[in-house]
């Protein structure tokens, strides 16, 4: 196990919790190697890194950029409230069908707050997430299982899908178009993918003089590319679905200001939180991708974020994000259509 900084002990208690549930899958035990899967399935690997007291994965492409502790687990709950909210108490925007849907997938599952919810809210589907880490919930409906497996290898499910779901995994994807042609092949005829993701905050307006905020950004995109995890894919993403043959591809944005300058009291409300939770865990979005990507010591990001929180707390720019939903068809033979429905 690679952990230069000694945190070995706390994630070797939770590799070994995993293991132990792995071991109960027989048993329906919610988290597991894939059951359906043939032999080619790659093993869970639990090897993790330390930085600054915080843990990450680390998986044969290098060290994954998001930890995978329990604060991480936190923050996912708490943006999957975000996400529900943004949404207007939506889990999913792509709800052709949804009543009909036997066989989910959600990708990159994290915790499994949305495989959890998605499954309460239909209890005769069955919702497989999987992840790279064993991060995921024990306490789960029964038409949830969790797999531990790397969603960007050869997928080895014997059954297609549905409808497959993948959330905030910018920076995770190395491949997207490969990612997308994978999640093509599948999809039954006429199945569903919804991908939703968030751009990084930034000011309005031309960004000039630089901001801390801005420069962030910037170098946020420079160290996700020098590690090959894009974070900037979301505005194409819907040329490349149509590109791997997807149909019926809609595009939903929403913008959300990061202070309460909106008139629209419920954004106001879903902004500050979303600015509370963004300067909280600035470091564990930021760490590896500095350190590893740009080759910056941990010294000098935290004396970065902290130059930037500052700034946050200071400056009067008006600051935003946006969402975006993105979903698909695969064609039904026969039925091909291009247009939205
Ligand atoms: C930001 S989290 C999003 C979690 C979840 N989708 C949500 O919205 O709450 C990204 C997740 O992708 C997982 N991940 C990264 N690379 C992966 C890979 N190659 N295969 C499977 N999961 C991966 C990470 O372990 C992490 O749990």
């Amino acid at each position: 196990m690679a952990n230069p900084d000694g945190g070995e002990a706390d994630f070797a208690s939770l590799a070994n919790h995993v293991i132990d549930q792995a071991s109960e899958t027989d048993d329906d035990s919610a988290v597991g190697v894939d059951s359906e899967a043939v032999s080619t399935i790659s093993l869970p690997n639990f090897d993790y890194v330390t930085e600054n007291g915080r843990t990450y994965h680390i998986h044969d492409r290098g060290i994954c950029i998001l930890p995978n502790d329990p604060r991480e687990m936190k923050r996912l709950d708490d943006m999957h409230k975000i996400w529900v909210s943004t949404l207007d108490g939506e889990i999913s925007l792509c709800r052709e069908s949804d009543t009909r849907r036997q066989r989910i997938l959600d990708l990159g599952t994290g915790n499994g707050v949305w495989a959890i919810a998605y499954a309460d809210a239909y209890p005769t589907a069955q919702v497989i997430g999987v992840d790279i880490t064993p991060t995921q919930d024990t306490w789960v409906p029964p038409n949830v299982q969790f797999e531990i497996d790397d969603m960007e290898k050869e997928w080895t499910w014997k059954r297609k899908f549905d409808f497959v779901f993948g959330r905030d995994l910018m920076g995770s994807v190395q491949d997207w178009a490969a990612l997308l042609r994978c999640i093509l092949d599948n999809l039954n005829p006429g199945g569903w993918v919804e991908i939703q993701d968030y751009g990084y905050p930034h000011h309005e307006g031309t960004e000039s003089p630089p901001t801390k905020l801005s420069e962030w950004l910037q170098e946020m995109v420079r160290a996700s590319r020098a590690l090959r995890q894009p974070i900037d894919m979301i505005e194409q993403l819907a040329d490349l679905m149509e590109k791997e043959g997807f149909t019926e591809i809609r595009c939903v944005k929403k913008r959300v200001p990061l202070d309460n300058s909106s008139k629209n009291e419920s954004l106001n409300q879903i902004g500050k939180s979303a600015a509370a939770l963004f300067e909280a865990h600035l470091e564990g979005i930021s760490m590896i991708r500095f350190k590893h990507g740009l080759g910056y010591t941990i010294k000098e990001v935290l004396d970065y974020l902290s130059a930037l929180r500052t700034e946050l707390k200071n400056n009067h720019i008006p600051a935003y994000f946006e969402v975006h939903v993105i979903y698909g068809r695969k064609p039904v033979q026969g039925l091909v259509s291009k247009e939205p429905l």
